[in-house]
Formats: C-alpha cells, structure tokens, sequence
C-alpha cells in the first residue's frame, strides 16, 4: 500500500542576524523531499537580499568526504537539483547568478529549472560601486559592498529600476541608457561615471541575457501551479530578524523585507499553507556594524576561532554572544514561527553558557526589545548549561578537516534521536522552548548535510 503523504511545504528564516545555518537547514529540507522519489517536483525558492547572502552548505560523497559549497545570489537547491525561483523582491544580480548556475552545472551536474519573476530588480556592477565608495568614503553601515542599499533605493524610485522582464528583452539597452541618464549625477559625484558606461554594461550583459531569457515567468502563478501540482516548495529567507529593514535594529540592518510573512504574498503563495522554521544558531553572531547585547568579552569569544566563524560573503570574523531568548522570543513573533531548527549545538561543546532573559536599558529592566540596542545591557539567569556530545576538544574550526572518530561520533547522535542527547542540552532546549514559544524540532549536530537530529 502507498501511503501519500503531504508534500513538503515550509519557510525557513534566520531568527538573528543572519548566519544561522539556513542553507544547511534548507538543503535537508530540499534532500528529505527528493528523497521522496514520488515523482513530484521540488522547488526553492528566495523572496528577498541579494548576493550579500552566503549560503555555506557541506555535501557528504559516498566516500564520506565533505564538499563545500557556497551560494550567494542563488537559493541552496543548486546542490542537488532542485528547481530554483528568484522572487520580485530579490536584488537579482544576473552576472553572480550565472556563475554559480554554472559552478553547480559542472560539481554537481545541475539541471533543475530555474524560474525568475518578471518583477524582479536587477542590480548591476554601479549598485556595488556606490556602496564600494559608501563604505570606504566613511558613509557606510559596514555593508557587504554587494551593493543592497543602493539597489533598493533605486528600486523604490521606480524609475531606476530595471525588471527582469526588460532586462532579458530587446527593451534593455534603451531602458539602461535612460537610468543611467537620471543617475549620472549621483555617478559623477562618486567619481563612478565614464562616457562608455552603457555600452560596457551592455557587452558584460550581453550572454547572461542570453541565457536567462527563458527565465523571464510570471512567478507568482507559476508558483501556485506548483502549489496546485502538490509538488515541495521550500522558500528560502536570507539574513536573519535583527537585520529587517523595518523591525531590525537600527540603524546596523540591511534595506530588505525578510521576516517570513513577507514571502508569502510577492511568490503567489498563502501562509496558512506552510510551516515556518526559524533557524537559531545556539550562539549569536554579527558581521559589520552592530551591537550585539550579549557580546562575550571573556573565553566564550574564542568560539568564532573554534568553531570557524568566518562570513561566508565577506571573510570578515563573527563577533560571539551568549544565548538571547529574549531577542529570540521577539523573532518567534515577528516571524509567525512553527518551528526551530537550533544550530551549531556542536560548537559549545564544554562550555559553559549563560542565558539572556531581558534587558537593563538605561537603568531599567525590561523584557522588550527596543528599536536600538545601543547602551542595551544583558540580564542573565542564574542558570548555566553546558554539555558534552563527544569527548575531550575537537578541531572544529574547518568543516571539511574533520577526523573520523567525529564523523561516526556524529552519525551515532544523528541515530539515536534527542533521547540520545545529553541531559543538560534537553533541559536547555525545554527551557529554550518555554520561554520562546516555539518548539524545536531541529537539532543540528554538524556542518555536513543529514547531521541534524528531527524531532516529530
Ligand atoms: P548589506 O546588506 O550588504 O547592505 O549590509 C548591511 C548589514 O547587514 C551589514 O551589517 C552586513 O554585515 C549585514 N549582512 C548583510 N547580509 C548578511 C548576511 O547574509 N549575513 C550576515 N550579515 C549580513
Ligand atoms: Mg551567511
């Protein structure tokens, strides 16, 4: 007898400040639906950001072996033949989506289809000038330099931006050309204009229009064939609650709509039809600018050594923080979340965390979260947890130099499930759960693909 099961229908999020591990999240979630093997499609699909996203994800080969791959402009289906769909909400960079496109082509054999709302801005190299000369001019907000701010900017004046559907027809160069006449000015002034930039940008652009021009779909009722089809639709959110255009903490966010309720409407899709994950690295972490409340000023900060906290866009080191339910049960919230995925559980191993339960703002406790964490002090229970999921140190400071003793110390955890956990990292997760108001159902054990513990 076959049992139908229902396809696989979730949103993943980012509860912090972005990398949190979603592109390991997503590329499980993408693996368990093609496992599936019911003949039915699998779609991923972005809905906001850019390039300054940085999807790192470990694929484990049948010899065992990891392999590292990172995408920034495109969802993380590229490992393993998903169909991809690029939202009109996204900073569509053509020429960084057609070199990973072909990346994938040749490690992992590519073939999905690749779906692009007609909607949808597209950023150029002049995006990434302007925020180049931003941030080294002493204006900047320790951006990514992948030029997000000034993209979306143009995006919202309407007139300077450039949909997707005119950038892969013969529309295009004369719709450049008169961009390029309104922003001039503001070219110049940066030093960034030159009388040739037009047709530069027209022969740089010339194959990626080429072969994206089949892309070109009205999205949002592509999408909903899909949904109609009963295929898997996995949407995937880039940079984390904290750097929301509107609910992150200003002034450090970036110019995007992340939180998950956004997805829904601009891909054609109905909320009530997905589970929404919040992925949670069990630490924080912040690149660039920023306060960070729980920041660790003692031996806790040694983690982003350890455990490899480098940004996966920039190279920039991660600055650590302890625990912040706080700032988590606001992101449950905002998020609408269903679920949690906590990561890096791995990385703490024997240390002792302390947990943020509210904020000392100006000499007063309060258990909000304010619009500016500047001057914001952590109150911390008197609670600490620590746990062992392996013993003595392991070098985890690069995913892919792993020994094999850890290897199968990590298939064992995988195998006997969150009753197999240590005792104090269930009471963590319990008390994590209360408080939050979401319940974990994902436990990740370890950077490679299937190393995470599902709860049901
Ligand atoms: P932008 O998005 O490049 O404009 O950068 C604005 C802020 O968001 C900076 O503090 C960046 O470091 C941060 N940011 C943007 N994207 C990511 C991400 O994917 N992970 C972590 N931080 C990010
Ligand atoms: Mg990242």
């Amino acid at each position: 007898m076959v049992i139908s099961r229902k396809p696989i229908r979730r949103a993943v999020v980012g509860l912090q400040w972005g990398d949190e591990g979603k592109g390991k999240i997503v590329d499980e979630f993408v693996t368990e639906a093609l496992e599936r093997n019911d003949g039915k499609r699998v779609v991923v699909a972005r809905y906001q950001g850019g390039s300054n996203a940085g999807h790192t994800i470990y694929v484990r080969s049948a010899s065992g072996d990891l392999t590292k791959f990172v995408t920034h402009s495109a969802p993380s289906g590229l490992t393993s033949g998903a169909d991809v769909a690029i939202g009109p909400q996204v900073a569509f960079n053509p020429l960084a989506f057609a070199q990973e496109l072909q990346d994938a082509e040749k490690t992992f054999g590519y073939s999905g289809r690749v779906l692009v709302s007609e909607r949808t801005g597209v950023l150029f190299q002049y995006h990434k000038d302007i925020d180049l000369a931003r941030e080294t001019g002493g204006n900047g907000v320790g951006s990514t330099k992948q030029g997000i701010g000034p993209f979306y900017e143009d995006n919202a004046n309407r007139v300077t931006r450039i949909h997707f559907a005119d950038y892969v027809s013969d529309k295009f160069p004369e719709r450049l050309r008169k961009v390029l006449d309104l922003k001039r000015r503001q070219l110049e002034e940066l030093s960034l204009w030159k009388d040739d930039l037009a047709d530069s940008i027209l022969a740089e652009h010339e194959v990626p229009r080429r072969i994206l021009r089949e892309n070109s779909v009205n999205l949002e009722y592509r999408m909903r064939d899909y949904f109609a089809g009963g295929n898997h639709i996995i949407i995937e959110g880039a940079q984390g609650t904290g750097l929301d255009v509107d609910m992150g903490t200003l002034p450090d966010i970036t110019s995007s709509h992340l939180l998950a309720p956004h997805a829904f409407p601009s891909l054609g899709l109905s909320r009530k039809d997905f589970e929404i994950w919040g992925v949670e690295k069990v630490y924080p972490t912040r690149v660039g600018k920023g306060d960070l409340p729980t920041l660790a000023n003692d031996d806790f900060a040694s983690v982003a050594e350890m455990a490899g906290e480098m940004g996966a866009t920039t190279g920039r080191r991660r600055r650590v923080g302890y625990p912040d339910w706080l700032f988590i049960r606001r992101a449950v919230a905002l998020n609408d979340c269903d679920a949690i995925a906590l990561t890096r559980v791995d990385n703490v191993q024997d240390r002792n965390l302390k947990v943020c339960f509210a904020y000392q703002v100006n000499g007063f406790q309060t258990v909000e979260v304010p619009m500016n964490l500047d001057g914001v002090e952590p109150v911390y229970g008197r609670e600490t947890y620590s746990w062992n999921l392996w013993e003595g140190p392991k070098d985890l400071s690069d995913a892919l130099r792993v020994d094999s003793e850890l290897k199968e110390k990590r298939k064992a955890l995988v195998s006997s499930g969150f009753n197999g956990l240590p005792d104090r990292l269930k009471e963590f997760v319990r008390s994590h759960d209360a408080f939050v108001g979401s319940k974990t159902k994902g436990v990740s054990i370890g950077p490679g693909r299937g190393e995470t513990i599902y709860l049901e």
